[in-house]
Parts: C-alpha cells; sequence; structure tokens
C-alpha cells in the first residue's frame, strides 16, 4: 500500500473549462477523470445536462467516483479512452458538446511506490495504467528485442545514450536483475559510469518504458479521432498534454484534421477531397502562467490545444 495520501493537482483548469465552456444541460466527457479534479468543476457547470467520465486505471475511477458523488448528472467508467465510442454507445449518447483528454499520468500514479512508476522508491517494475491486464513492465522487458528497446528509449524518452543504456539493461536481465524500479534505475547509472549521482537518463528511461508499455501514443491518436467523430457541429475537443511525442501527435492530428486533405490515385488525380472536420482553436498551445507553475511545479510541461468540430464530414472522411 502507499504511504501516500492519493493526491493531483489539476492543471491549467481555468483555461480548460474557458475553451470546453461547460454550460447547463450539456453533456461532456472527460477521458481522463483521474482524481475528479477537472471533472467535478464540469459537472458542477453542467446541472441538468451529463458528465460522462473514464479513465483506464481501476484505482482513479475509484477515486473519481466518490469525488463526483455529489453530483447524480456524473457517472465514471473504467475504460481506456480509445474505446471511448463503446462507453458512450453503452450510455446511450451518439454525440457531445464537449471532450476533455489531460493525457499522461497522474501524480497519485507517480506517488504511489507500489506502482513502480517512480524512481525514487525501490518497488516491482508494474508501470501498467491499467492494473487490471496486461503484463507489467517487467514482463514486457523481459521480452523485448535490443532493437525495439534502442528505438522505444529513443522515440518516447528522447534518451541519447539509448545503445549503452539498452546494452545494460540486456546484461541485467541476463543476470535475472531487472525486475525492480531500483534495478532499472541502476542499469542505467551502470551505463554512465562517469556520471555523478543519478543521471538525468533515469527520468526519460522511465518515461520511455512507461509508454511504451501502456502504449501511450497509440491510444492518444485512437482517442483523438473517435472524440471528434463523438462531437455535435459546434462541440469541442481540449487536450492537454505533458510530452513533447504527445504533443506532436495532438499538434499534428489537429493540423491535419483542420485542412482540406485530398487522397490521390496512383497516377497523381485527385481520388476524392476530404473536407476538414475542425477548426483549430489554438494556433499556438496554451501553456500555464507562473503563477500556476509556481504554485504546480509539475504543471510546467503541460501543453493545452483545443479544436472544434465542423459540421459532419461524409461517413468515409476517415477523421
Ligand atoms: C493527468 S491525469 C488526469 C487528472 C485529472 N484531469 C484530474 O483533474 O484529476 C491522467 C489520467 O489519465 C489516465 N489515462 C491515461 N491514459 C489513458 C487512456 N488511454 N485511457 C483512459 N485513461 C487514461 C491515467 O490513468 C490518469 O488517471
Amino acid at each position: 500500500m502507499s504511504t501516500h495520501e492519493p493526491s493531483h493537482i489539476p492543471v491549467l483548469t481555468e483555461e480548460v473549462l474557458a475553451w470546453l465552456a461547460p454550460r447547463p444541460g450539456g453533456c461532456y466527457l472527460d477521458c481522463t477523470a483521474g482524481l475528479g479534479g477537472h471533472a467535478s468543476e464540469i459537472a458542477a457547470r453542467c446541472p441538468g445536462g451529463r458528465l460522462i467520465a473514464l479513465d483506464r486505471d481501476p484505482a482513479a475511477v475509484t477515486l473519481a467516483s466518490s469525488r463526483l458523488a455529489e453530483y447524480p448528472h456524473a457517472r465514471v467508467h473504467h475504460a481506456n479512452y480509445s474505446e471511448l465510442e463503446s462507453v458512450l454507445d453503452a450510455d446511450g449518447v451518439s454525440t457531445v458538446d464537449g471532450i476533455l483528454i489531460d493525457a499522461g499520468v497522474s501524480s497519485m500514479q507517480l506517488d504511489d511506490e507500489t506502482r513502480g512508476f517512480s524512481f525514487q522508491e525501490d518497488a516491482p517494475l508494474d508501470m501498467r495504467m491499467d492494473t487490471s491486464r496486461g503484463p507489467t513492465a517487467a514482463e514486457f522487458l523481459a521480452g523485448v528485442t535490443r532493437r525495439d528497446l534502442v528505438n522505444m528509449l529513443r522515440r518516447f524518452g528522447d534518451v541519447g545514450p539509448a545503445r549503452r543504456i539498452a546494452d545494460a539493461m540486456l546484461r541485467r536481465r541476463e543476470r535475472g536483475v531487472l525486475s525492480t524500479t531500483g534495478d532499472l534505475a541502476a542499469a542505467v547509472s551502470e551505463a554512465l559510469p562517469f556520471v555523478q549521482g543519478t543521471p538525468v537518463e533515469v527520468r526519460t528511461v522511465f518515461q520511455a518504458v512507461r509508454m511504451a508499455l501502456n502504449r501511450e501514443l497509440a491510444s492518444l491518436e485512437s482517442g483523438i479521432r473517435a472524440a471528434i467523430r463523438r462531437l455535435h457541429a459546434g462541440g469541442r475537443l481540449v487536450v492537454i498534454s505533458f510530452h513533447s511525442g504527445e504533443d506532436r501527435v495532438v499538434k499534428n492530428l489537429f493540423r491535419d484534421l483542420s485542412r482540406k486533405q485530398r487522397e490521390l490515385r496512383p497516377d497523381g488525380r485527385v481520388r476524392h477531397v476530404i473536407k476538414a472536420s475542425v477548426k483549430l482553436l489554438t494556433p499556438k498551445p496554451v501553456v500555464p502562467g507562473p503563477a500556476e507553475t509556481a504554485r504546480n511545479p509539475r504543471s510546467k510541461s503541460a501543453r493545452l490545444r483545443a479544436v472544434e468540430r465542423l459540421a459532419a464530414p461524409a461517413p468515409d472522411s476517415g477523421a
């Protein structure tokens, strides 16, 4: 059991509410309930409407449900947001007025030493956001190839000495000592013996393993596409990301879906034109101000982007 009281300070709350503009009678979807911080603010602003929230972490579902208990129009489901359409279907909802994705991990997950997300404490290397299914990070690393390991460290952690660190991890794996957070942190230190103290790469290696294990970027991309399909015309999607790789996914998808796209035939002639499905509301990402980052240093890397749904495009548009 964790020795910490679960907590998470929601980031960019005023900005989320400004872009989402929840109103009485409206129907909203919070894809990342966490501890229910944003969700309770939205629920308080849509009396007579609905707030459907979800999270892939069963512990977050329990905590958010109890935080939202005072709002009878709010309900929390256990699901990955890449499956948000099944959640809406099960609730009999076809489209909604606004959707929030506050991606990544919560402070509750990072601070709970039993979850294995943090290198500050020695614990089994779990790192699953959804503790009800799937391999743990230790099981995942037991089967990964060197090539995939190097790619993963580069892609999800921007880790410079990716090969050195991958080799140190594989040496530990061979000796049967790559099953705790301490083992993983030690592998990074062993790869960089000339660094005094804890190498900065420990943080980015942990991040890379977590993002790969939980397939975070793939979920984000399919979640955004699904979210846009389920907005009414004029409905808004707000996404907060914390990592440059996540922000790139959001930025590129929003840019592509806000432009007319041409699908070409092999001879270069236009097969058909796909209409833009969204209007970009934030040409530049919205970031926290100095007061927020002073109050909550974990908000520093947050980037908010928002789009508004245009009238529904043709069914084969791929939005
Ligand atoms: C930054 S926290 C959200 C905090 C929340 N907005 C609040 O105010 O308390 C991110 C949450 O998203 C959840 N999450 C991450 N990826 C998810 C996914 N693909 N599907 C559903 N939940 C996800 C995590 O389990 C975590 O609880």
